[in-house]
């Protein structure tokens, strides 16, 4: 059996809403293999077949080049991205599929082809971007096309993630939305995404950490995330920056040194921590 593994990603870090994004080295890994009939195994019941992203990302590259699909056996080897916590677990899926199907097809599809269909899929590009090529990735979708560029990233800024107990759903969370913005938060949130660029890969904190302030999408979102706000002023006073992570409920913090050790106490116990290494590889099929 073959397997391919996709990791976990973090859209939008504040201001680079919908077009930023960082792949992280939590991952899921999917065996899989040529059968008789469709077979998923190991998978969270609540998707049953016809509701299951990475099958749905399978057919359609099969769609995309006119073939008909060939059936399949997909296991769920290792599950380590948590659903719908903001850490890009629906775009792993569709990577996922979209990787099996390729190698089925003899990889047909480049990764600009691969990022075309999984961006379409997803409505927006800021996860499977970086879950494709990896590091930080700067994306859009316009009119169906899609433009993707890796940026440049320091390697000495730490990643940690604060993972509430509770899922939150994309959908939930772009209905929070307004449907306009006023001229000075765009213009400031511009600004913003572009020093935080700077900072990312520069390492600096201190830039980072004034700039990952967005005015479009965190203040509507927070509160949905019960519990968010006060954990975001307690870290931020620990010197690090912090946002949320995609459209949450995940928290992301970014600081020069480890702050595990000090968010005992400032994080609710039934939060989940966890300091990510940034993927720099993106998903690749293995085997
Ligand atoms: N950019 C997206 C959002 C990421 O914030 O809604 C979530 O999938």
């Amino acid at each position: 059996m073959k397997s391919v593994k996709v990791c976990a990603t973090s859209a939008n870090l504040g201001p680079g809403f919908d077009t930023l994004g960082i792949a992280l080295g939590l991952y899921n890994e999917y065996g899989f293999k040529e059968s008789e009939e469709y077979e998923l195994v190991g998978f969270d019941s609540r998707f049953d077949i016809s509701h299951n992203l990475v099958l749905a990302s399978y057919k359609k590259l099969f769609e995309y080049f006119g073939l008909p699909p060939k059936p399949i056996h997909i296991e769920q080897l290792h599950q380590d991205i948590p659903v719908s916590r903001g850490l890009g677990s629906s775009s792993a899926c569709i990577v996922a599929g979209l990787r099996i199907a390729n190698e089925i097809i003899g990889n047909r599809a480049d990764v600009h082809g691969l990022l075309k269909l999984a961006s379409t899929m997803e409505g927006h590009p800021d996860n499977v971007a970086p879950a494709l090529l990896g590091g930080l990735v700067v994306s859009s979708l316009e009119e169906g096309e899609v433009r993707a560029k890796r940026l440049r990233l320091s390697p000495d800024l730490v990643f940690t993630l604060l993972i509430p107990p509770f899922e939150l759903s994309t959908s939930l969370a772009r209905g929070a939305l307004p449907k306009s913005v006023s001229m000075k938060d765009a213009t400031r949130n511009i600004a913003h995404a572009l020093f935080l660029i700077k900072g990312l890969e520069e390492g600096d904190i201190g830039l980072i950490k004034d700039c990952i302030h967005d005015y479009l999408h965190v203040p509507y979102r927070l509160p949905l995330i019960e519990g968010a706000k006060e954990v975001m002023e307690k870290v931020s006073n620990l010197g690090a920056a912090i946002t949320i992570s995609g459209a949450g409920s995940t928290l992301i913090a970014i600081s020069k040194n480890s702050i595990v050790d000090k968010l005992i106490g400032i994080v609710p116990a039934s939060w989940g921590i966890r300091e990510a290494k940034v993927e720099t590889k993106g998903s690749e099929a293995n085997g």
